[in-house]
């Protein structure tokens, strides 16, 4: 399907990057084109064309290593003050950039997702030794960490810096009490008490943060359902915050909606329950919205919302995919006497969507995470990262075409994309992005507790990556490594600036694994205390610019 002109403004004025300049791919290489994009100079051009871009060799060393042409400063680490009250969270992930307006792209507001705590380093627990007691204030320090900061940045000749004490500037975390964008309570209420296990996320048309909560159920634990259908409460199995806080865990498992001007935020009930892994919007020509998300567990599913009404994440139909005969299966328990037998209503439906999806025939996945439009073609791109109880250790990027490239499509075709493996020189795909020249850029998730061990299929790729893969000129096609993590992190987040130059990247968890704090696996970012500190870092330099040029530049 070729992917029209105006489909790519649409999309990556809207829903990618918060309508502000529009990317040079859409002129094409011979095309004259009205829109106003910023072009570089024939000289500039022909430099960036003579700049090689260099694989990155795989490295085990304790430090954030980038490729000749890149270079990176850091812009908030965990525990930064960002306002008189507020500090910075812990193992920042999703990352997204929305300046105030069009004419000033390098000043405006960053969202940052805080998944989850290691409590040796935020509580000072040692969850090694099951017997330690643990105090209330403990676990107040742990859920003051996990949610989301909104933090003003700004770039002053080159650098990015927070804007301190900016009346924007403030932290939700798992106490802010959040509304649910629904009718009917659940357990008993229409507010839910914090937010968690935010892993990636989205951004609206209408420019507003989306963060997802992932993996809910290691905070307060989960209801499972006999063969009954009677439910029970299980616990938690990492932090055990029900003994401290009896929140139900139907409250969590949400896509959360955040503005970023007031830190006001709803949860969308719609979008089902499950561990979101992002949430990725299209607004079609009727303004009505369509939002694909995975489910990151092995075996769960891939789904797709479409509303009814012109920008609702409220009304409308949540479908979850069979991939093997590319249909998208309604999860509507008005029409569906097999969900009608098992649940009492939609809102039940909504809450345990996981057992309806597989009721109803969705294909299981091999752990869904990041999902992506690809401005080139319109495909939906969804990373697998693996499952290895399966035996793919190494996961994939699975390809959707929706019917006719239509977004509200019912029907579709999937295909592998590219496979992780030692050919293609990447394992454990996770969070995807697109530049504005339409190379994809990747981040890996190979796990703490395998990666860098010996006998362990992840040995040859050395500490977690950031690959790109070009689509235009000699290394089209190809899986490039341009970033090496620090010991026991992961790179995630990764967003550019509306100008393309400049990728945010979060460092997640470095010295994961670190047994003792008096020493620690990682000293990343090396700022002088000794300890490893999770951090969001800005990317420049002329790899960056190159990239989103390409497509002008090999032309
Ligand atoms: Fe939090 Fe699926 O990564
Ligand atoms: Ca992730
Ligand atoms: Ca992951």
């Amino acid at each position: 399907m070729e992917y029209s002109r105006r489909k790519f403004i649409s999309f990556l004025g809207k829903a990618s990057l918060g309508a502000l300049l529009v990317p040079p791919f859409l002129m094409g290489c011979t095309t004259n084109s009205s829109v106003k994009i910023n072009t570089l100079s024939k000289a500039r051009l022909q430099q960036l064309k003579d700049f090689v871009l260099k694989n990155l060799s795989p490295s085990k060393r304790d430090d954030l290593l980038l490729t000749d042409g890149l270079e990176y400063q850091i812009v908030l680490k965990w525990n930064d003050k960002i306002s008189e009250k507020d500090t910075f969270g812990f193992n920042n992930d999703f990352v997204c950039f929305i300046p105030f307006d069009e004419d000033q792209p390098n000043d405006g507001l960053l969202w940052v997702n805080h998944e989850y705590i290691n409590s040796l380093f935020v509580s000072n627990y040692n969850f090694r030794n099951p017997n330690e007691e643990r105090t209330v204030e403990q676990i107040n320090k742990e859920m003051y960490n996990v949610g989301g900061s909104i933090v003003r940045i700004k770039q002053e000749n080159g650098v990015w810096k927070v804007v301190e004490n900016d009346p924007h500037n403030r932290r939700i975390t798992a106490k802010t009490p959040i509304e649910l964008n629904w009718d009917t309570p659940i357990n008993g209420t229409t507010t839910a008490i914090g937010t968690l296990a935010n892993c990636s996320g989205g951004i609206t048309p209408w420019n507003t943060f989306l963060t997802c909560e992932e993996n809910y159920d290691s905070f307060y634990g989960e209801t499972v359902y006999d063969d009954s259908n009677l439910p029970k409460r299980v616990s938690s199995k990492y932090y055990g915050w029900e003994k401290f806080y009896d929140h139900p865990p139907e409250h969590y498992g949400w896509v959360v909606e955040v503005n970023p001007k007031n830190g006001t935020a709803q949860k969308h009930i719609a979008l089902g329950r499950f561990a979101h892994e992002c949430c990725t919007l299209y607004e079609l020509e009727d303004n009505r919205i369509v939002a694909y998300s995975g489910d990151d567990k092995n075996d769960e599913h891939l789904y797709k919302f479409i509303s009814s009404k012109p920008r609702s994440l409220k009304e409308g139909t949540l479908y979850v995919a069979d991939t093997v005969n590319g249909t998208w299966l309604a999860l509507d328990w008005k029409n569906n006497p097999i969900l009608k037998e098992k649940f009492k209503d939609q809102t039940d439906v909504l809450i345990r969507v996981r057992e309806a999806s597989k009721l109803i025939g969705a294909t299981p996945l091999n752990r869904p995470e990041d999902i992506e439009i690809d401005p080139l073609t319109g495909n939906i791109l969804v990373a697998l990262t693996n499952n290895t109880p399966k035996g793919d250790f190494h996961g994939s990027i699975l390809k959707l075409e929706e019917t006719n490239g239509a977004f509200d499509a019912l029907t579709f075709q999937a295909s592998t994309y590219k496979a992780g493996g030692e050919d293609n020189g990447f394992s454990c795909p996770d969070n995807l992005a697109f530049d504005l020249s339409g190379n994809l850029w990747m981040t890996s998730d190979m796990s703490g507790s395998a990666m860098n061990k010996e006998a362990s299929p992840y040995l040859p790729f050395k500490n977690n990556s950031l690959f790109v893969i070009p689509r235009y000129g000699e290394n089209a096609g190809k899986v490039i490594r341009v970033a090496s993590a620090p010991t026991d992190a992961e790179l995630t987040g990764p967003w550019f600036s509306p100008d393309g130059k400049t990728l945010f990247l979060s460092v997640q968890h470095p010295g994961e694994q670190t047994k003792d704090l008096k020493n620690p696996t990682s000293r990343w970012p090396f700022d002088g205390d000794n300890t490893p500190k999770p951090s969001v870092v800005a990317i420049t330099g002329d790899l960056i610019e190159k990239m989103n040029y390409l497509n002008q530049i090999e032309c």
